[in-house]
């Protein structure tokens, strides 16, 4: 992966990604790491993230592997704690874990709804809620209840969908959790502003990763159809955008807000 900023522009930082195995997650890994960052990547099996990790090259910093499910609280709580045993200081999270059970509404377990939810919603609270309550709160109380004004970069960057605004057709759970990761977003920004966190979030079009590999080639043509720039995206595109959103240099002033890469398929 090219380098997009100034080589080693994270040195000093660590970053959690959760979804980091495969995908837009592991995408992420490598743009993080190659620009110096510390990177703790969370997926559900440790041998899968050794493997993701053997195939990182040029990180300044080795990455460190921690297996848990986002969607289990007890597992949060202790990969939180494991980073912050390894470094003092987590300067953010990118919540990329996701999955997928489509079925249209009639053909819906509750089950799978309910899965769907806690894990892209679930796991997205459940990082939010553990990094404040174990490093960034008592920061803030240490500082006197004072905001945070130490020059220190801390991010939230979360991962929603075009279908979110859009819709679509067997997600009536995963457009759902997207919707929701968008409000929590927003609410993270305003409840999170005095530790000086950036709180965002990115909504992706179609993206080429395992997540799509069961939509047949006429789906993805119409997918690329539906797009301005007639395509899919590759996964180090998104990655490239996490970095900015990362990078104070580049979007120090931008809270709250849920950026759109979608190939121009929806405007808002
Ligand atoms: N691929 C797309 O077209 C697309 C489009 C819009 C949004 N997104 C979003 O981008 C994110 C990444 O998608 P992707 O395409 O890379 O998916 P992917 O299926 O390729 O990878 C998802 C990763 O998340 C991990 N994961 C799943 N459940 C987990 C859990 N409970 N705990 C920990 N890890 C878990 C998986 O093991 C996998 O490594 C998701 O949030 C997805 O909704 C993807």
């Amino acid at each position: 992966m090219d380098l997009i900023l100034r080589e080693n522009a994270f040195l000093g930082e660590t970053h959690i990604v959760t979804g980091a195995a495969q995908g837009i997650g592991f995408a992420v890994v490598e743009a993080l790491a190659r620009h110096g960052a510390q990177v703790a990547m969370v997926d559900l099996d440790a041998g899968r993230l050794e493997e993701a990790k053997a195939k990182i090259e040029d990180a300044a910093v080795s990455p460190i592997i921690v297996p848990a499910n986002v969607s289990k609280e007890e597992d949060v709580v202790r990969a939180v704690s494991q980073v912050l045993e390894v470094s003092d200081c987590i300067n953010g999270v990118v919540n990329v874990a996701g999955i997928t059970r489509d079925a249209r509404i009639t053909k819906k377990s509750y089950d799978d709804f309910n899965l769907v939810m806690s894990v892209h919603l679930g796991g997205t609270f459940l990082f939010t809620r553990e990094i404040a309550s174990q490093h960034w709160h008592p920061l803030f109380k240490a500082n006197g209840n004072e905001p945070l004004d130490d020059g220190v970069n801390r991010f939230i960057v979360n991962f929603s969908s075009v279908s979110a605004r859009n819709g679509n057709v067997g997600q009536v759970d995963y457009t759902a959790a997207k919707g929701a990761i968008e409000s929590v977003t927003r609410t993270t920004a305003r409840e999170f502003s005095g530790y000086r966190v950036r709180v965002n979030a990115i909504a992706p079009g179609p993206v080429n990763t395992p997540m799509l590999a069961g939509v047949p080639e006429q789906g993805i043509e119409a997918m690329k159809r539906s797009t301005l720039l007639g395509k899919v995206a590759e996964p180090s595109e998104l990655a490239a955008t996490v970095v900015g959103m990362v990078c104070p240099m580049i979007s120090g002033y931008t809270t709250g807000q849920v950026f759109a890469a979608n190939g121009g398929m929806y405007m808002a």
